[in-house]
């Protein structure tokens, strides 16, 4: 079992790592101080049904813990499971000392997280990831909720106590959650680490090598680069907003076409292939942008979806957090493992948005 320390301006706490490490779960509840009153496990259908008799057993203090299970799927990341979530928690009598585990893949963990930041203005919380995109979301403390007109509208900075990353909880993981996960590592290796970048190339050429140790090593270097960048920039000020590469069309994308359809990575996919042109086109710079484009589409990542009109898309990019008065800001590449924050004229957004769907076919 490997531990990492997560260290940020408000807080450090440790992230566990390996094929079992669930086992210390009962361990770390054990030596929080104060000790927890009660323990409320948040997970989703999915997940609980593989998993969380697991988790139950290992706690040897059974009677302080409750669990809320929703439905899975993006859509529940939801003001309303948000809302019904604390009702139950009042109702069982949560209190200040009570810790929630958040059991489950980046929409538990952000919505669970969002409980916990604001439970009785805010209660301990641990991460228990248990998919791939998980590495990511996990670590860094942003907590939200989804709104009908923007994702993670709604939401908070707050840290969780512990993250314990069993990998052997992805055994069950769906092939289509392993490709949206990776979108997440490969923006991890574009964006910081030009020799990870190497290494996914060489040793990952397709999904199913991504078991075992090269797991293990792939998920240390991710969770490092994003480390790294949340110690730097806890609140995003700064560098904190290059892990949103990709994310500007790719929120977009999630968004129009409704919470769920197509999963964030495959989103996140199709948005850092589009910045990656859009960088060609303002560094003027050859960044083999058709070529990259395969490398994605070697592990089966979907191309732009043909219904998405460039002038919806454009809207909605105006309306993600990083845009400034209703100037589009984009994070771009400048070469492999180095990115900045860019304000990009909206003729350009529309122009190579236009060169984007000719090259995805469409038009
Ligand atoms: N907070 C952050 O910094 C941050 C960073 C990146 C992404 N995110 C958010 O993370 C979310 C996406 O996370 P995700 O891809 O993990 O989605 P998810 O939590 O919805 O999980 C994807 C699907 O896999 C199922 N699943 C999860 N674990 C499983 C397992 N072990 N076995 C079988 N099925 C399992 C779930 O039930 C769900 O259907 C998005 O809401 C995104 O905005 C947040
Ligand atoms: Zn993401």
């Amino acid at each position: 079992m490997e531990r990492v320390h997560i260290t940020t301006k408000s807080k450090r706490y440790p992230l566990y790592l390996g094929m079992n490490c669930i086992e210390q779960l009962d361990d770390i509840l054990r030596e929080m101080q104060p000790a927890p009153s009660s323990i409320l496990i948040i997970s989703d259908e999915a997940v609980a049904a593989f998993h969380l008799q697991h988790v139950l057993q290992i706690i040897s203090n059974e009677r302080l813990v409750h669990s809320y299970v929703v439905p899975s799927g993006e859509k529940e990341k939801s003001f309303e499971n948000y809302y019904a979530i604390q009702t139950y928690a009042l109702e069982i009598g949560l209190d200040r000392n009570s810790v929630i585990l958040a059991l489950g893949g980046g929409m538990v963990g952000d919505l669970s997280g969002f409980v916990a930041a604001t439970f009785m203005r805010g209660i301990r919380f641990i991460q228990i990831p248990t998919t791939l995109l998980a590495h990511d979301s996990a670590v860094g403390g942003k907590v939200a909720v989804n709104h009908p007109l923007g994702k993670n509208m709604i939401g908070a900075f707050h840290q969780p106590e512990a993250v314990i990353y069993n990998t052997a909880f992805l055994d069950t993981l769906p092939e289509a959650e392993w490709r949206s996960g990776f979108a997440e590592v490969m923006k991890h290796a574009l964006i910081r680490d030009e020799a990870f970048y190497t290494w996914l190339r060489k040793e990952i050429p397709t999904l199913s090598e991504l078991r075992g140790d090269k797991l293990l090593y792939a998920l240390k270097v991710a969770i490092g680069v994003k480390a790294a960048i949340v110690a730097e920039d806890e609140t995003e000020t700064g560098v904190r907003a290059y892990l949103n590469f990709g994310h500007t069309l790719g929120h977009a994308v999630e968004s129009t076409m409704g919470y769920g359809v197509i999963t964030h990575g495959d989103a996140v996919a199709i948005g850092m292939r589009f910045a990656i042109l859009i960088s060609e086109y303002i560094y003027k710079k050859e960044l083999h942008a058709a070529e990259l484009s395969q490398w994605f589409f070697q592990y089966g990542y979907p191309r732009l979806p043909a219904e998405l009109d460039t002038e919806r898309l454009i809207k909605k990019m105006k309306q993600d957090k990083k845009a400034y008065s209703g100037s589009i800001r984009m994070v771009l590449l400048k070469d492999i493992g180095e990115v900045e924050m860019v304000t990009v004229p909206d003729e350009t957004v529309r122009l190579v948005l236009e060169e984007f769907r000719k090259r995805e076919g469409l038009s």
